[in-house]
């Protein structure tokens, strides 16, 4: 079968969903579990957006022994510059610039005309070219490009240097039998294309990115954008699991392969909700807490005389293989660390220690730690690098006769404060307290809790949504106690918060 490339854009296009932001570690854990999980090339951000985009696309090139690794540019030589510094050192390093061609851009947003950008690419190609061999050109808005211009450029990009050459539906407007036409067009029309890689990366406007990819392919593209959990800019791109399963499961009507391999979908899946906070909807394709629950009685009495009379795919093959009851008060690091690895966790030997003892005390509170709990646990412990707020203490008071009041004690970049404050119940007294000694303004735009697993000792799970000019961040806690997880929430949002306002996303800049 032939090879589909698997080029993912989770560290960048992903990143640009509102609040999705990723610090530079979690990037780093991201970006080696989509090298597990058989990703191709990874584009790993845009480090023209920011000082912290340079250096977290810097400290993955410079890590990743298999993948290719893209920073995106436009086509400015500073920016193509910057990318070059980001990605020099990768094993091997892509640069993939972009300008939009259709007219819409051009005239509002570029002010250029057709000869302009035609210029332009050949110059960025060329100049990017002098660094690299690897240079991927994208045609920002493709699909709403005029076909033939768009040939020239796909032509003139190839001419001086490009090896593969990707058409965007930035705005996710194509149709899939007219995005496959337009893909049939350009191989028609561009005299060189057999010299590069033909390339697609859809957006989810319409609900079509993974329709329009899939049917690209079979018109002939032979690189596919995507990334986790669809996330991205508005409703997002292409799904990587999305596409991967379809061609999986398909082969008969779609016959591609792609390097990834599936069992590695749903750790890398809940890894991305962990690190973005970003939950995903229960009935999404694949990845969904419901993609492969059965609720009415006819479909679980087939499923039990055959899987196969309701489900294409086992949950196995996408690595849902999870067992209810895991670990308990009397277990062992040993048998931690296999099940975290197993759920698609390998830990270094300080990060095991971080988790065993924090298991050890949830294991002392709840009789049956299940798989959640221990994910939950790696998010606090590991994966959410407190930067520069951290609890220490928290002590409410609350009833039916008292104002709700919390004591708090925070570091603030290793440094103690304390202070008390009240609300209109506890969590409000505790999140008062905390923006109090913060010294921080961010307005709660949503708060949503929910308990990871069944019984009143179930772990809760907070989920903040935090708002401070402009800019938007999403915070994750979780703890048996619900205002303990509300606080520890409330003060990661506060440190993504942080992160962006000296790292601002690339939404900012493209
Ligand atoms: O959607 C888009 O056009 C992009 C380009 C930068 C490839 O993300
Ligand atoms: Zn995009």
């Amino acid at each position: 079968m032939e090879r589909v490339i698997i080029f993912d854009t989770t560290l960048r296009d992903g990143e640009q969903s509102p609040g999705a932001s990723m610090n530079a570690a979690e990037k780093l854990r991201l970006a080696s579990q989509l090298e597990k999980l058989g990703v191709d090339v990874l584009e790993a951000g845009f480090p023209a957006a920011s000082e912290g985009d340079f250096n977290a696309v810097s400290q993955i090139a410079q890590k990743m022994k298999r993948m290719r690794v893209a920073g995106l540019a436009r086509t400015g030589k500073e920016d193509i510059d910057r990318a070059w510094g980001a990605i020099q050192r990768a094993k091997f390093p892509r640069i993939h610039t972009f300008i939009a061609t259709s007219d819409i851009h051009m005239e509002y947003k570029l002010n250029m005309s057709r000869e302009d950008v035609l210029k332009t690419t050949v110059d960025a190609v060329t100049y990017a070219k002098t660094l690299t061999e690897d240079v991927e050109f994208s045609a920002e808005d493709g699909s709403r490009s005029d076909r033939d211009f768009l040939c020239k450029v796909f032509e003139a990009a190839i001419a001086a240097g490009a090896t593969t050459v990707n058409l965007p539906d930035t705005v996710g407007y194509a149709i899939p039998d007219e995005f496959a036409e337009l893909i049939k067009y350009v191989r028609q029309h561009t005299p060189n294309i057999d010299q590069a890689i033909l390339s697609v990366h859809c957006h989810n406007d319409l609900g079509l990115a993974t329709a329009n990819t899939l049917a690209a392919v079979t018109a002939g593209a032979r690189q596919v954008e995507v990334t986790i959990n669809g996330i991205g800019e508005r409703a997002g791109n292409t799904s990587l699991e999305e596409v991967v399963m379809a061609l999986h499961t398909r082969p008969d009507f779609i016959p591609f392969e792609t390097g990834a391999n599936p069992a590695l979908i749903h750790p890398t899946s809940r890894l991305v909700t962990m690190i973005t906070g970003m939950i995903v909807q229960p009935n999404k394709a694949i990845v969904g807490a419901n993609a492969f629950a059965h609720e009415a009685g006819i479909h679980q009495d087939g499923m039990l005389k055959n899987p196969m009379t309701y489900e294409i795919m086992r949950p196995e093959t996408v690595g849902l293989n999870r067992s209810e009851l895991v670990l308990g008060k009397h277990s062992g690091r040993h048998a931690l660390r296999d099940r975290l690895s197993t759920l698609g966790y390998d830990l270094a030997d300080d990060e095991l220690k971080t988790v065993f003892e924090a298991f050890k005390e949830l294991a002392d509170k709840k009789k049956n730690v299940v798989d959640d709990d221990l994910e939950a646990i790696v998010a606090e412990g590991v994966l959410r690098t407190t930067e520069v707020f951290r609890l220490e203490y928290l002590h409410i008071v609350s009833g039916t006769t008292v104002m709700p009041m919390a004591s708090v004690r925070l570091s603030i970049n290793d440094r103690i404060v304390t202070g008390a404050g009240y609300g209109n119940g506890p969590i409000d007294a505790a999140f008062n307290t905390i923006a109090k000694l913060t010294d921080t303004q961010s307005e709660l735009l949503r708060f949503t809790v929910s308990a990871l697993t069944g019984g009143t000792d179930a772990l809760g799970e907070v989920t903040v949504r935090l708002q401070e000019n402009g800019l938007v961040a999403l915070g994750k806690g979780s703890d048996p106690d619900i205002i303990n997880a509300s606080a520890k929430a409330y003060i990661n949002g506060l440190n993504r918060l942080e992160y962006l306002k000296v790292n601002p996303v690339n939404q900012q800049v493209i």
